[in-house]
């Protein structure tokens, strides 16, 4: 029976954190704010962006909204946020995507301030990570670093496997597990013989975006498996990316889906909200 890794509970922990620091810093006249920008109404990003804002009031963040029609043009959106990283009074800039087709991704999280970067997606915070120096670090990888630790298990010296290799979960994964003095692999659809290789990790993380296709065949007895996935299975149920009745029974402990990462996800967006009290200096 593995230990089920609750990231429901460490998620509330972690803003309640910040719930905190930002009374603390509420105390000394400094507010906390967060530019959301949705372009268009794409039915899941609707849903994000509203938990992103009701987290954002539950910690005492002030979030400026910006619900910008689908015909929005690139232009008028590098605008928006050219005026939002001059303005004071925001410091996080939140660019919901996907994006409409019109729209170049690239360019608009380019334009994003460094130091307002609250999804940690600018070049210049994913060059900062892969450095080690300091900045904005994506959101989900480091949920995933604070799931393991805040279960107790260290990372320092581990045979670490990412499996998935994507800008915004895979290499900001490894770079985080590196940082922590793991031994990382990271593996991808082009990899041989995969199994051999997540079969020796002590610590697993699934980012591969295929549902339950990680069995008990891939996991080593007594690891510790972390599944970014998420997918609604044949009868609409949400799954995960590994196979967790499979997987269940030989894991030293697993998070579930839902419950596991993604609530992760928006605490550790409400913890980057402070980042730029530390990186604007
Ligand atoms: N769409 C899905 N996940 C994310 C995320 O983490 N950040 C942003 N900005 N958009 C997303």
């Amino acid at each position: 029976m593995a230990k089920i890794i609750d990231g429901k509970a460490i998620s509330s922990q972690i803003k309640d954190e910040v719930k905190e620091k930002v009374a603390e810093l509420a105390a000394k006249g400094i507010s906390v704010s967060l530019a959301v920008i949705q372009v268009g109404a794409d039915p899941a990003s609707s849903v994000y962006v509203r938990n992103k804002k009701k987290a954002c009031e539950y910690c005492g963040i002030k979030s400026l909204s910006y619900e910008l029609p689908e015909e929005t043009t690139e232009e008028e959106l590098l605008d928006l946020i050219r005026k939002l990283n001059k303005m004071d009074d925001c410091n996080g800039i939140l660019v919901q995507l996907p994006l409409p087709k019109h729209i170049n991704e690239e360019i608009i999280l380019d334009e994003i301030s460094p130091l307002k970067d609250v999804d940690g997606f600018h070049p210049m915070n994913v060059g900062a990570l892969s450095i080690g120096k300091p900045g904005y670090v994506s959101c989900t990888p480091a949920g995933v670093i604070e799931l393991i630790k805040r279960s107790g298990y260290t990372i320092e010296g581990k045979e670490c496997v990412v499996i998935g290799r994507s800008n915004i979960v895979g290499k900001p994964m490894a770079l985080l597990l590196l940082r922590e003095n793991g031994t990382v692999t990271v593996t991808h659809s082009r990899t041989k013989n995969l199994k051999e290789v997540t079969k020796r990790a002590d610590i697993l993380v699934v980012a591969i975006g295929k549902p339950r296709m990680i069995d008990a065949s891939y996991v080593k007895e007594g690891a510790v498996v972390i599944d970014v996935g998420i997918h609604r299975n044949e009868d609409n149920k949400l799954c995960g990316d590994v196979d967790y009745d499979s997987v269940e029974p030989i894991a030293e402990a697993i998070t579930p889906v839902p419950g596991g990462v993604g609530p992760m996800t928006i605490a550790m967006l409400m913890k980057n909200c402070l980042t730029y009290f530390d990186v604007a200096k």
